[in-house]
């Protein structure tokens, strides 16, 4: 007896296909950087406004989109109070600060207001900070990702053209696990890792003594594993934390700091990758 060999018939296979997305570049920039890490609180915003002011400072045109939809930083951060206007009622005006192109959805709701919203949503916020604000003649959109590997990650990776990933961690070992899961997810998704940063990698005192405090070294090992660029490290500094909280990033505030020069030497190694 003839047997027919047991398959998955075409129909079938085309409606269980992975959906396909086109990627949208965000308009009015040429270049998109995600800042990023699994893990929360390591210092993504802190990196980002600096990196993005870095990046400024070195004659690039830069604007930042805070994605971060359930804990915006960037109004704080970059002391940014008012709210973005438009004329056609559709489209937005980033709001300029520091020289730069701004724009966060801590500008639109109450500071005190919980964004309490499901996952569609937070696309849909997503889509519209991308293809709805008028970012103008930019080199750079430095974006300022919320923690984790959720709705925001993947709406940014399948929808629209992130030309690289920045990653940031502690050396911590619980923060480097989520750090290879970050690392993952972008690799899967064809997301270029441009390199991985260690911050918060030791406290100096004055007198010059060193104390690893989340660990020594763990950034760059793992940068070596995956074959990832290591960018360097940022300690852990009080005038970062101080500017950062006055609403003025170090690298704007005082351009000659330490920390400040680390920032532009970064920006610099990203710049030169980028035509
Ligand atoms: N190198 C550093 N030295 C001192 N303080 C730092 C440093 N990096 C970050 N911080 C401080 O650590 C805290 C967390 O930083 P930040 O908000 O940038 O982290 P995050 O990764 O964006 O957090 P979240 O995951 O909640 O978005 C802030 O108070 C910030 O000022
Ligand atoms: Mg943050």
């Amino acid at each position: 007896m003839d047997k027919k060999a047991v398959g998955i018939s075409d129909t079938f296979k085309g409606n269980t296909a992975p959906k396909r997305f086109t990627k949208n570049p965000i308009k009015g920039t040429k270049f998109t950087i995600a800042i990023s890490s699994a893990k929360g609180g390591v210092g993504k915003s802190t990196f980002a406004m600096n990196f993005a002011l870095a990046l400024k400072s070195i004659g690039s045109k830069v604007g930042i989109l805070d994605a971060d939809i359930y804990g915006p930083s960037l109004p704080k951060m970059m002391s940014i109070n008012e709210k973005p206007k438009s004329e056609d009622g559709k489209s937005m005006v980033p709001i300029n600060q520091y020289g730069v192109q701004c724009m966060s959805i801590g500008f639109l709701v109450d500071k005190d207001t919980p964004m309490i919203w499901r996952g569609p949503m937070v696309t849909s916020a997503i889509k519209t900070f991308t293809q709805k604000v008028l970012w103008n003649d930019l080199d750079f959109i430095v974006v300022d990702m919320p923690p984790g590997t959720g709705d925001t990650q993947l709406t940014f990776a399948q929808e629209i053209k992130v030309d690289g990933a920045i990653i940031v961690s502690t050396p911590q070992e619980i923060a480097l696990a989520d750090v290879t899961r970050g690392i993952n997810m972008f690799d899967k998704l064809k997301v270029p890792i441009l390199g991985l940063v260690d911050n918060m990698s030791f406290f100096e005192t004055d007198e010059g003594k060193k104390y690893n405090i989340f660990g020594e070294g763990g950034v760059e090992k793992l940068s070596k594993n995956y074959n990832k660029k290591f960018l360097g490290k940022i300690p852990i500094d009080i005038d970062l934390r101080i500017a950062a909280d006055n609403g003025k990033p170090l690298v704007e505030e005082n351009p000659d700091h330490k920390i400040s020069k680390i920032f532009k030497e970064m920006a610099t190694k990203i710049k030169v990758s980028f035509p």
